[in-house]
């Protein structure tokens, strides 16, 4: 089987989260907690909320037209939309649809990809094998959520951790030696009942007694899933440095899923990276799940701790179990016009 493999990088970021805040402050009179504890426990202050008429696919549609923007071309030129979200709008239609309408995308294909908090890694890495095989020159990937309409708002455990917002980079093809040098995917789903929202659907039908027993919220036991995040980080990071030929100090910003700043720092010093060069924004809005990378992404290119040809690695864990990193050779389109197709 022959097939055109073209390199694919970002070529645009861009980021919303709703205007609302709910601070540690507000959560203590609403739930027995303290600022105390959530700082220290997860390193998190304050979170955004969505307001009530924002949905998932709202929050995606503001960080989509920045990221086109961001990019440089126009909607009609897009030809595949990829939306990672645990929160979205309804089951079907796909989010993916709702931001291809709203947008007027009119040529681009769109769906959904569910992979908990590495749902971001999984939809770049889809939208990628388009650009790579020559099928799509410029792809739409999003993660989105509206986490807090699933989150138990009496369960401490829980709705301390989870903030909303939305993240979106376009992506197409890129000179050859930048952008993806290696991804890595992995699950262990014999870890599902660990992280999951057990109602609602096949298994387990919306009744009214699926709504008295809470299972249409969010549950997790967080001290197996923080062990076994701390692992997957620093394994998955090395496992791409490698995969591409590269020894561990060569990576230059990580861009970890944000989570907890006790895993974010822990996986840090196993890499022996100093935290200069990770992102690190779970205060500001807690753990955003699939959106929390593009996020991430976004704002430390904003920031300028990103230069072209930095070897960066995007990293994330979550439901499923799930995990995954993508190594990209930074390439600054601002910096370097190219034009698509000359990859
Ligand atoms: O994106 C993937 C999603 N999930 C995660 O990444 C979660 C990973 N896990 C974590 O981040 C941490 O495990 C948590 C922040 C969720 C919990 O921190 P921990 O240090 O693992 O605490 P713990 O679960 O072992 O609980 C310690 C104590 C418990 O009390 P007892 O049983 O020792 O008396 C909890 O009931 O802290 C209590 N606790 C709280 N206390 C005040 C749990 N939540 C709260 C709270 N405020 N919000």
């Amino acid at each position: 089987m022959s097939e055109r493999v073209l390199p694919v990088g970002i070529l645009g970021t861009g980021i919303y989260v709703p205007e609302r805040v709910l601070t540690n402050r507000d959560l203590e009179r609403m739930v027995d907690t303290s600022d105390e504890w959530i700082r220290t426990r997860t390193g998190i202050r304050e979170r955004h909320i969505v307001a009530d008429h924002e949905a998932a696919s709202d929050l995606a549609i503001l960080a989509a037209r920045q990221a086109i923007q961001d990019a440089g071309i126009s909607v009609e030129e897009i030809d595949l939309i990829v939306v990672a979200t645990n929160s979205p709008d309804m089951l079907f239609p796909a989010t993916a649809c709702l931001v291809q309408h709203a947008l007027g995308a009119k040529k681009a294909g769109a769906f959904d990809v569910q992979a908990g908090c590495t749902g971001f890694i999984y939809a770049l890495a889809c939208g990628g094998q388009f650009v790579a095989t020559g099928a799509a020159k410029a792809v739409l990937v999003i993660g989105t959520e509206a986490l807090s309409r699933l989150v138990n708002w009496q369960d401490r455990n829980t709705c301390v951790l989870f903030g909303d917002g939305a993240g979106a980079v376009v992506i197409g093809p890129v000179p050859e030696g930048y952008g993806i040098l290696a991804t890595r995917l992995g699950s262990e789903g014999a870890g599902g009942p660990l992280l999951s929202l057990p109602a609602g659907l096949s298994r387990c039908p919306a009744s009214p007694e699926t709504v008295a027993n809470n299972q249409h919220f969010i549950h997790m036991h967080g001290r197996e899933v923080f062990k076994f995040a701390v692992k997957v980080m620093e394994e998955s990071c090395l496992e791409v440095l490698q995969a591409a030929g590269l020894a561990p100090e060569q990576l230059d910003f990580l861009i970890p899923h944000q989570a907890n700043i006790r895993i974010i720092e822990a996986a840090a010093k196993r890499l022996d990276l100093p935290l200069e060069r990770v992102w690190i924004n779970v205060d500001r809005y807690g753990n955003t799940s699939a959106a929390s990378i593009p996020v991430a992404l976004h704002e430390a290119l904003q920031a300028g701790r990103i230069r072209d040809g930095d070897h960066v690695v995007l990293v994330a864990f979550g439901a499923g179990l799930t995990w995954g990193a993508t190594l990209l050779r930074w390439y600054d389109h601002h910096q370097q016009p190219f034009e698509k197709g000359d990859g």
